[in-house]
């Protein structure tokens, strides 16, 4: 029998770096990436696009088997429109957060989501990839950092792209997105038995990247590009 495609899970609370370290760590070795948050947000964004309420099950079912999504090297595409910036949007991660909670729409996401794993390797950053959607991933991370640090990152890459951003407001929907992220039924954000624990509060990126692609190297998942 040949060998499962390997995957490395990076979960945690929002902008806790994951995404960043994500990418880094897929492009050092060469494999795919999946930012499974954005799957999320891409539905939220053609939900209130559409009219669909956030809280209307059966019709977010619906848009999310019909979502016209395309990911290029430029961003995300949704029905042919550039969307990576609309997607960065905290209304929009907000909303996400909140379609999120419902067990119909993260089951019609699933394959969407399983359709990422393909040859060499696949790096896959969201809150249950390694709980749920690659419980067999050989490498599981959570990761994450003091609320306080990630409401000043999150404001920093909010300015740097030039969008609306303040502090105060952000360190408030942080705590809230996380409470709900972390007490829903299905799929909670929270650590798996088998997942390495790494803290960034006091880390660089490329201090984080390190630790993650090491833990690879020791499972030889993976030599480094
Ligand atoms: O990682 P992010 O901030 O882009 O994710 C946006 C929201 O989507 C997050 O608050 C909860 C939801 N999400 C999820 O429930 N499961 C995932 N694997 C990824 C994101």
């Amino acid at each position: 029998m040949s060998k499962p495609i390997p995957v490395i899970a990076i979960d945690g609370p929002t902008a806790s770096g994951k995404g960043t370290v994500a990418a880094l760590v897929a492009g050092q070795l060469g494999w795919h990436l999946l930012d499974s948050g954005s799957i999320y947000r891409l539905l939220a964004l053609a939900a209130l696009e559409c009219h669909v309420p956030l809280e209307d099950e059966a019709g977010l079912m619906a848009l999310a088997g019909d979502l016209n999504v395309r990911f290029e090297e430029e961003g995300a595409y949704l029905a042919g429109r550039n969307v990576t910036l609309d997607l960065r949007l905290e209304a929009i991660g907000n909303a996400a957060s909140k379609l999120a909670v419902l067990p119909g729409v993260r089951q019609a996401l699933m394959e969407r989501q399983r359709a990422f794993r393909l040859a060499p390797g696949l790096v896959a950053d969201g809150r249950d990839m390694g709980s749920v959607v690659f419980p067999d991933a050989p490498l599981k991370i959570f990761l994450t950092a003091s609320v306080e640090s990630r409401a000043s990152r999150r404001h920093k890459q909010l300015i740097e792209k030039g969008l609306p951003a303040n502090l105060d407001s952000l360190l408030h929907d942080l705590r809230e997105r996380d409470a709900r992220d972390t007490n829903r039924a299905v799929a909670p954000l929270k650590p798996c038995e088998d997942s390495i624990l790494l803290d960034t509060t006091t880390l660089s990126i490329d201090e984080a990247v390190a630790f993650v692609l090491r833990e690879a190297q020791t499972r030889q998942l993976s030599t480094p590009n």
